[in-house]
């Protein structure tokens, strides 16, 4: 059994990531969150990349637990506003916004910019740590458009006004379970996980602290 801490708080992705690994078939791997771990402390996500701060909460659970270690960033981005809010995604409107907020702040943002031109996309970076210092990471990306009005509400934070032409639907439209079918998120994981599960289970031995 290789052990993986999922370096979140948040008891919703680690129940996404387990759901993704059973329907993957794989039960190679046991999933441990921050608490199980008894990490309690905050990571300050300083980078300007999703890459850079999925790699600090993975390096920063690494050091403390000694095991191999799985963070994700992840955040929208729209092409009329240069890629933001990018990195700033939770943090648009203000510390603690709920999902309202963001999306009013996005679309005052976005008044005027024509359909063609409110592409955007969502991405995740998964960054591993594993405790031979080997660092790995995987990028999932979902391209859509920015509606004019909120539509559905399922999902999460920017969901609502996030069209997805594949689906003919926003993001809050999908359920859960069509929505963890072709995430960012769920791209990002498996081709993780599918890296993840060709190493050796050396890779995985816990570091002595
Ligand atoms: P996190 O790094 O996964 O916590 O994502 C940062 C922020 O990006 C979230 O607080 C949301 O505002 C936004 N975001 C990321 N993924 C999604 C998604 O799947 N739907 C809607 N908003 C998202």
């Amino acid at each position: 059994m290789k052990t993986i801490v999922l370096a979140t708080n948040n008891a919703s992705k680690v129940k996404e990531l387990n759901a993704i690994l059973a329907t993957n078939g794989n039960s190679g791997f046991k999933v441990l969150s921050l608490k199980d771990c008894g990490f309690n402390s905050d990571i300050e996500e300083n980078a300007d990349t999703f890459e850079g701060n999925a790699y600090i909460k993975a390096r920063t659970v690494a050091e403390f637990t000694g095991l191999a270690v799985v963070a994700d960033d992840s955040g929208l981005e729209v092409d009329a506003l240069n890629g933001a809010p990018g990195v700033f995604s939770a943090r648009y409107a203000g510390e603690g916004a709920t999902s309202g907020q963001l999306i009013e702040k996005l679309l005052t943002e976005m008044k005027g910019v024509s359909m063609e031109e409110r592409t955007a996309r969502f991405t995740t970076v998964m960054c591993a740590v594993l405790p031979t210092g080997k660092v790995l990471t995987a990028r999932g990306e979902c391209h859509g458009i920015i509606t004019e009005t909120p539509m559905g509400d399922g999902g999460f934070g920017y969901d609502p006004v996030f069209y997805y032409p594949p689906a003919n639907k926003t993001f809050a439209e999908l359920t859960a379970e069509e929505k963890n079918g072709i995430s960012h998120r769920a791209i990002a994981v498996k081709k993780l996980i599918n890296t993840l599960g060709s190493l050796e289970d050396a890779d995985f031995e816990p570091k002595m602290q």
